[in-house]
């Protein structure tokens, strides 16, 4: 929109001129809304709380206020499409030219997945991102919207910067807008909105390349050509579509339809796009019986997560990063070995094992994907994984789907074995991790409270002592303190651990937007390879009962069973 054409009409009496800016920004008036505090991932909330007027630029004002570099600089923007995207990034559009941004590269049709939004932020040297999205939760009218910073590392803002941001969100009492249409965001090219040149991006190029120069394309076009290899991935109606359309089937030849559910829909086709055992049992049914694909993946609504199968197989997000970590070499990326590895806490500790084996620094960090940027960023870690489908390197600062997914079939192309005997194999070598994750969904939030509270009192007393047959070695609220700027993150998880590299971690969950979800977390370590082919529920039964019997949890919720055991 030229500056001329800007209705001076249309803009409020309260408007003020920026000098060096030859535009006029609308200065509104606003009240804070409570709860505006990032949580896991940025700022989730209902649709509808993102509809109030003056709800996101409230808060996308606190940003610009709170991030000086990007006034002059430049910002990336994009989304993963759901409801309220495109809405949305006019809206922080308008803001950031009235607050001297000086370029937005957003994605074409407001499309940039969350690795994506990394990847072009670290190559093109911005300022910072933002991110919308609400990751794996619904989409729709009535469902989940989300927004994310990013900072100029191109991972998720650090404690200190959504502390920073949420402090000035509390005491905001004005926002800078411009009036002016809203912007084509379907063409790719540029345009001017006041002084800020906005450029729309192909959403997937800067990625594909990246991907490129870390795998061996080649070695996986093979792999795709020899007839006997099957695959699908599901897109979940989610951003990873036109990602993995444009780099499994057009630049590595896989069939045509070997992406699924490949087009971003609004509200993901009705569909809950988590990849995991429940919500995409799907293409789980793909790889067993008649149909028996030899690989299966799927990623999230904003494609950072993952969830890797082989034929009537599932891999653990835990053994999946273990995997990588230990056959890191095949791909070209990789081929130098890698510095470390680091895992959530809640995460197995079968990465532990290959790290100890490689004779590389390990890390445990608090659940989150923002406590891997300094190690990452100081070089001390190469991978890095979450039990929550989150697999990712120093390729970027996010966690992401698609690399995970290369990785894998990199890997498969150079052993040219199945995806169970990968990991049997893996087994073998360094033991099996037995793991599973219970979710306890929309709990009532005191009762949440009150069930970790009780866990908290309980702790000091449960060192030596003896539950079932197992001995409790420690017994902790986990608290990490970040081994490069030593900032200190307490309260991070109740972790239980017995003496014979057992656990039981259990915390509430940081993401969720009704109520509270406890995450009961249950891990045992077998290294007899006679022993790697029960029942994961059935070798886990006995730590399962003891978590819900130390943590009252029937009691407490109310709950019986789990509602997602993944
Ligand atoms: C998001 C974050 C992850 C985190 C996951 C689970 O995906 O990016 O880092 O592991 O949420 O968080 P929660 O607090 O719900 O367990
Ligand atoms: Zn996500």
């Amino acid at each position: 929109v030229p500056i001329a054409s800007l209705s001076r009409q249309s803009i409020e009496a309260n408007h003020r001129v920026f000098k060096g800016y030859q535009m006029e920004a609308t200065v509104v008036s606003t009240q804070p809304f409570a709860g505006q505090k990032p949580g896991t991932s940025g700022l989730r909330k209902k649709v509808k709380t993102f509809q109030q007027p003056h709800y996101l630029e409230n808060f996308v004002q606190a940003i610009f206020d709170t991030q000086a570099t990007l006034r002059g600089g430049t910002l990336v923007v994009g989304g993963d499409g759901r409801f309220h995207n495109r809405e949305a990034i006019q809206t922080i559009l308008r803001l950031a030219a009235a607050n001297g941004v000086a370029r937005v590269l957003v994605g074409q049709g407001g499309i940039l997945s969350t690795p994506a939004v990394s990847c072009i932020i670290r190559k093109h040297a911005t300022q910072g991102g933002i991110v919308l999205s609400a990751s794996h939760n619904p989409g729709g009218p009535d469902e989940d919207f989300g927004i994310k910073f990013n900072v100029a590392s191109g991972g998720p803002a650090p404690e200190s910067v959504t502390d920073a941001i949420y402090q000035r969100t509390t005491e905001i009492d004005r926002y800078l807008t411009l009036q002016a249409d809203a912007l084509d965001l379907d063409t790719i090219g540029d345009s001017q909105l006041g002084e800020m040149r906005v450029s729309v991006i192909d959403s997937v190029a800067d990625y594909a390349g990246l991907m490129e120069s870390l795998f061996d394309f080649d070695a996986i076009r093979d792999l795709f050509k020899s007839a006997s290899f099957r695959m699908c991935f599901d897109a979940m109606h989610a951003v990873t579509g036109p990602y993995a359309k444009a780099i499994l089937e057009d630049q590595l030849g896989a069939p045509a339809g070997t992406v699924i559910n490949g087009v971003p829909l609004e509200d993901f086709g009705g569909g809950h796009p988590d990849p995991n055992l429940v919500h995409a049992h799907g293409i789980v049914e793909r790889t067993q019986g008649a149909e028996g694909l030899d690989f299966a993946a799927a990623s999230d609504g904003d494609g950072d997560r993952n969830m890797i199968l082989g034929r009537d197989f599932f891999v653990t997000p835990s053994d999946s990063l273990a995997l990588l970590a230990a056959n890191a070499e095949v791909a070209p990326g990789y081929k130098a070995g890698i510095a470390g590895v680091a895992r959530s806490m809640p995460t197995s500790q079968a990465a532990d094992r290959v790290a100890e084996a490689l004779g590389i620094g390990c890390f445990e960090t608090p659940t989150g994907w923002k406590f891997f940027g300094n190690l990452l960023d100081a070089g001390r870690i190469t991978l890095c994984g979450e039990e929550s489908f989150g697999t990712g390197s120093a390729h970027v600062r996010e966690k992401d789907g698609l690399w995970a997914v290369l990785f894998w079939l990199n890997l498969l192309a150079a052993k040219r074995q199945s995806v169970a005997t990968l990991v049997r194999e893996h087994w073998r070598r360094f033991g099996r991790n037995y793991y599973t994750r219970h979710d306890y969904e929309a709990i009532d939030s005191a009762a949440a409270e009150g069930l970790v509270h009780h866990l908290r009192l309980l702790l000091a007393d449960l060192p030596g002592r003896l539950l079932g047959d197992y001995k409790v070695a420690y017994a902790d609220d986990f608290s990490y303190t970040d081994p490069v700027d030593a900032s200190v993150s307490d309260h991070q998880g109740v972790r239980i651990g017995f003496e014979d590299g057992s656990r039981v971690v259990m915390r509430l969950s940081g993401t969720g937007t009704s109520g509270a979800t406890l995450r009961v977390y249950i891990e045992r370590f077998e290294p007899d390879p006679e022993r790697h082919d029960q029942d994961v529920q059935i070798a886990l039964q006995p730590l399962i009962l003891i978590a819900r019997e130390l943590a009252q949890i029937e009691a407490r919720t109310g709950r019986v069973e789990p509602d997602v055991v993944t």
